[in-house]
């Protein structure tokens, strides 16, 4: 039976007045909308209890299962304001399969692809004037779903209660600074995830386990780590929150391939596309950090950005490990994106805010 995501009354709309002040200046995931989406599933009644609740803090219990042994799964994606006043999203059912393909790792119930469009397009019709308006930079309203083991139980076994929600949150830039290249910290001592586990899963877990890397990154001067294969340490694999791309001298555009334990993001397979289109050379394969190292010091590796929903496209300079570092652009070219990422972003970027055609049929409206 398919869901509907009913509208409960009881919210206290935020006023206009501090609604707008938040719009004109919304970070990241520092605000959060007046509703919020809710589904329960039971072993005995699979989803029901679905609604659009005032936004408010969720009633856990001490022994819910995600408390102790993180079952949990959630996504993120964006709803853009277009020219005349409509809301779309993009690439929607790609999140709502992932999420499919995280909660089935996790032992968690998949929630079907109609229901988690259904749940998204009750809160942003809710919710609507959250949305920032068209024209206002690259603000829009992150979505971000999430499902967790509800049940109060402490055995180690896939939870029989499970809640399902969506939370949205305005959004400017990702990183405080704006887009300026990122300096990245070559973790050799962690590793984000290894063969055989949840790495391609979006689970918070494999973010945690990226955080004492992030950690050493900043120790080190740099705002992120890149994560290499928990094998070798040889082979890079992704920065914890996004997807990494190099760009070559020749004309090729590279990324790690999934091996299983790199998250399949939505951007990275949407930039592929792209980068067909625009006549350059994609390629998924195994890259070598001593690969990042060679060719920017031979000038072969032209441009580098890392890539996700939030972040968009974001480009990155220097590289660091312990004892040394490189940096792929020449020396005084500043904060300027390379070319290749300013026009892989803008093509993305125009698609979503849908100021040219959607010939890909990548967009879809919530409102
Ligand atoms: C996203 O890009 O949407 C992410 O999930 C990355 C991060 C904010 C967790």
């Amino acid at each position: 039976m398919t869901l509907t995501f009913p509208l409960r009354a009881g919210a206290v709309a935020t006023g206009e007045s501090d609604r707008a002040a938040i719009l004109a200046n919304p970070g990241f995931g520092k605000h959060f909308t007046d509703h919020m989406a809710v589904a329960r599933w039971t072993v005995a009644e699979g989803w029901h209890d679905a609604r659009i609740e005032p936004y408010g803090p969720l009633q856990i219990d001490p022994a819910a299962a995600v408390l102790h042994y993180a079952q949990e799964v959630f996504e993120g994606l964006k709803a853009y304001r277009h020219e005349d006043g409509s809301v779309w999203t993009f690439r929607p059912e790609a999140n709502g399969e992932r999420l499919q393909h995280s909660a089935q790792r996790l032992a968690l119930p998949p929630l079907p692809v109609e229901d988690f469009l259904t749940s998204l397009r009750a809160l942003v019709a809710a919710d609507q004037a959250w949305v920032p308006a068209y024209g206002t930079g690259e603000t829009s309203l992150y979505l971000r779903p999430f499902m967790y083991a509800s049940e109060a139980f402490l055995g180690v076994r896939p939870s029989h209660e499970v809640t399902y929600a969506v939370i949205a949150s305005p959004a400017g830039a990702y990183f405080s600074r704006g887009v300026t290249p990122v300096n990245l910290w070559v973790s050799t001592q962690y590793a984000r995830a290894g063969a055989g586990g949840t790495g391609a899963a979006k689970c918070g877990g494999n973010y945690a386990s990226s955080l004492a890397g992030q950690l050493e990154g900043i120790q080190n001067h740099c705002d992120q780590a890149v994560f290499l294969d928990s094998a070798t340490h040889e082979y890079i694999e992704e920065l914890g929150g996004m997807n990494l791309f190099l760009v070559y001298r020749d004309g090729r555009i590279v990324t790690p391939e999934l091996t299983g334990s790199i998250l399949p993001g939505v951007t990275r397979r949407s930039i592929l596309e792209l980068a067909a289109e625009m006549g350059l050379t994609p390629q998924e394969r195994r890259i070598a950090i001593q690969e990042w190292k060679d060719g920017a010091a031979s000038g072969e590796i032209t441009e580098i950005f890392a890539c996700g929903t939030a972040a968009v496209i974001t480009p990155v300079g220097e590289l660091r490990w312990e004892g040394g570092s490189c940096d792929h652009r020449p020396a005084g070219a500043g904060d300027e994106m390379g070319e290749v990422t300013a026009r892989l972003r803008s093509m993305l970027l125009d698609i979503q805010y849908g100021r040219v055609e959607d010939t890909r049929g990548w967009m879809t409206r919530l409102v």
